[in-house]
């Protein structure tokens, strides 16, 4: 029989990364899940599904609206998966222990410190119990990042660029992943990056992708006190993608789990 709640096929970030993050999980009946970064519910609706009414799902976002329209989804279903508003990096410490940790596209979020804020994430998974996060590592989209140096670098724009440059040496990579996961006393670590090509057309297609303008473009509009030059530039970037296409992200899963 087929799941009722498959991770939605038409998404095209959130599913691919939560494809990774279930290759790597061990998931059983009965299974305790705290999935942080929970935003719509992807995995969180999927893995309810598979630990069944003997498991519990508690998925946590920082975000109301994301909570709530979570809820709205789930209506009367899976009433063992609860959705609440929470900072992945200041749980109650009265929370129970669980014997799993989820986290689809959330460690990029665990700012400032990554390495405290996963400790801290650990005092909530039982020993013997794993811990499953994914994010987007260091080489995402590198031909964009290159093309929008040398850009701004050709035009003259150096605060921009050195904001630029700022933000790109604080993004984590998987050796990071794997040496903080290494650090934290972890078993049976293991981190994986898969590329995932990004498909787009020029100009409104690109300064409007979804995907992109959400997240990774904005950031390159931090970088511009003036917003005004910041749209005329991203204007001519997106004439441009044949100078930084094709776009890959890498899909980067660290796994480990806490020796009994
Ligand atoms: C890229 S979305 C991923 C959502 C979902 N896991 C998915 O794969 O579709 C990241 C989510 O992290 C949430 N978030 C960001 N910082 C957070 C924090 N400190 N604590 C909890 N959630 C956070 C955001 O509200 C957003 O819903």
């Amino acid at each position: 029989m087929s799941p009722s709640w498959p991770l939605p096929e038409n998404d095209p970030w959130s599913t691919p990364f939560a494809q990774l993050l279930m290759h790597h999980l061990e998931l059983h009946p009965g299974d305790t899940v705290l999935d942080i970064a929970a935003g719509g519910g992807i995995p969180a609706f999927h893995m309810a599904e598979c630990v069944g009414p003997e498991g519990r799902v508690l998925a946590v976002d920082i975000h109301q609206a994301q909570v709530l329209r979570a809820k709205s989804v789930q209506g009367p279903h899976l009433p063992w998966l609860q959705f609440e508003v929470g900072d992945m990096r200041f749980l109650p410490p009265t929370l129970s222990p669980v014997n799993r940790i989820t986290g689809n596209l959330s460690f990029m979020f665990f700012r400032p410190n990554r390495f405290e804020a996963l400790k801290n994430l650990l005092r909530f998974l039982k020993p013997g119990g794993q811990i499953v996060l994914t994010f987007p590592s260091l080489g995402t989209f590198d031909s964009l990042w290159n093309y929008v140096g040398e850009e701004m670098q050709r035009r003259g724009l150096l605060k921009e660029r050195e904001a630029l440059n700022e933000y790109l040496q604080e993004r984590p990579s998987s050796d990071h992943a794997r040496q903080w996961l290494q650090e934290l006393g972890l078993d049976r670590v293991e981190v994986t990056e898969w590329p995932l090509e990004i498909f787009t057309g020029p100009g409104q297609e690109f300064l409007q992708h979804p995907l992109l303008r959400g997240g990774f473009l904005d950031d390159i509009y931090e970088c511009f006190e003036d917003q005004k030059l910041a749209h005329e530039f991203m204007a001519d970037v997106s004439q441009n993608i044949d100078c930084f296409t094709p776009l890959f992200a890498q899909r980067c899963a660290m796994s480990g789990f806490l020796p009994v």
